[in-house]
């Protein structure tokens, strides 16, 4: 667990990090969100000491991140970050290999894992592995730039807008592969983005900064459904709110379990979102929804999916 308790970060006299006192939970994935500027690269970078805080205190497992010596601190710690590129005269392979071979891994276990982390990040081993860096397009540099922030297996991963580059397709791609690296190998993430539903859909714990401090935090629904002020009602977007909220619950919650109906099923599992483009395709009001195996589990009803709504519903007018 990493937890910041009353921390500063002051440049040219401007608090960049203004009295920040966070949690950042072992095995949660939290996401900070805000305006540009309001210290979120700052808060990230202050966790593997790329920035030193200037006072309040940063403990990793309960001690002091100044007590752990550097490099044992940083090799805890994956960092993908948009801009910092990949080495230029390394090739892929060997980028991604920098923590393992720091770690002086045998060289058949590095080369498994190069071929296991390009494949998982949609990236062909063998027409990859050997490219330079300026071979690759951007996207396909930031994926290899995740691949070795993860090379190591590291207890944390930092994150800082690594999907900027990324097509929708793409991107969404990867969001996915995330949460499933996540919920896999159940490592503590801590994400930045400016994307709104990126971070409705990866966190676990959502922070809102602005202007150097903690505006809100809580679940995803908390920020949309229980926001603290106004600030907060409007960086969510008052008129998205309601499309933003399907997208955070599932087809499980709304279906009418007692009832069948015959067709091709939509999965329980699938957002209200994703729900509603079948909906939609389909040009009908109900669908039957089965369970993961298969199994006829209920029947959604698209009135449901709006009277269920209260708060997308009562979303203040503009
Ligand atoms: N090295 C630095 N020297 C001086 N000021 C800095 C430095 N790094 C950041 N700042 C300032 O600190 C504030 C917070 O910057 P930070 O990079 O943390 O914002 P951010 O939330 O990540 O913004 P963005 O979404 O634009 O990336 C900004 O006002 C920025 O200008
Ligand atoms: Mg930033």
């Amino acid at each position: 667990m990493i937890e910041f308790d009353q921390v500063s970060k002051v440049y040219g006299g401007r608090a960049a990090v203004d009295n920040v006192s966070l949690r950042f939970n072992e095995g949660a994935f939290t996401v900070l969100i805000g305006t540009s500027g309001s210290g979120k690269s700052t808060t990230l970078k202050m966790i593997n000491r790329l920035v030193e805080h200037d006072s309040g205190r940063i403990l990793l497992s309960g001690k002091p991140i100044r007590d752990y010596p550097l490099q044992a601190l940083r090799r805890q710690m994956g960092y993908a970050i948009q801009s910092i590129g990949l080495f230029p005269h390394w090739t892929v392979a060997q980028n991604i290999a920098t923590v393992p071979a720091l770690l002086k891994w045998p060289k058949a276990r590095i080369a498994a894992r190069i071929d296991e982390l390009l494949a998982l990040l949609g990236l062909d081993p063998a027409q990859f592995r050997g490219r330079y860096p300026h071979e690759l397009s951007g996207g396909q540099q930031q994926r290899v730039g995740v691949a070795r922030a993860l090379a190591a297996d590291p207890a944390v991963l930092l994150m800082d807008e690594p999907f900027g580059a990324l097509d929708p397709v793409t991107r969404a791609a990867l969001q996915q592969e995330m949460r499933r690296i996540h919920q896999l190998l159940g490592r503590t993430i801590v994400l930045v983005t400016h994307d709104i539903d990126e971070a409705l859909q990866l966190a676990d714990h959502l922070v809102l900064m602005d202007n150097g401090r903690v505006v809100q935090q809580g679940t995803p629904l908390q920020l949309l459904t229980q926001p603290e002020n106004a600030f907060v009602r409007d960086f969510f977007g008052r008129s998205e709110l309601g499309v933003r909220l399907l997208s955070l619950r599932t087809v499980g919650e709304y279906l009418r379990p007692d009832e069948r109906l015959s067709g091709e099923g939509v999965v329980a599992h699938l957002t209200l979102r994703e729900a509603l483009s079948h909906f939609v395709e389909r040009q009908c009001d109900r669908l039957p929804v089965v369970t993961g195996e298969g199994e006829a589990c209920g029947v959604l009803h698209f009135r449901d999916l709006l009277e269920n709504m209260p708060e997308a519903n009562r979303a203040p007018a503009p």
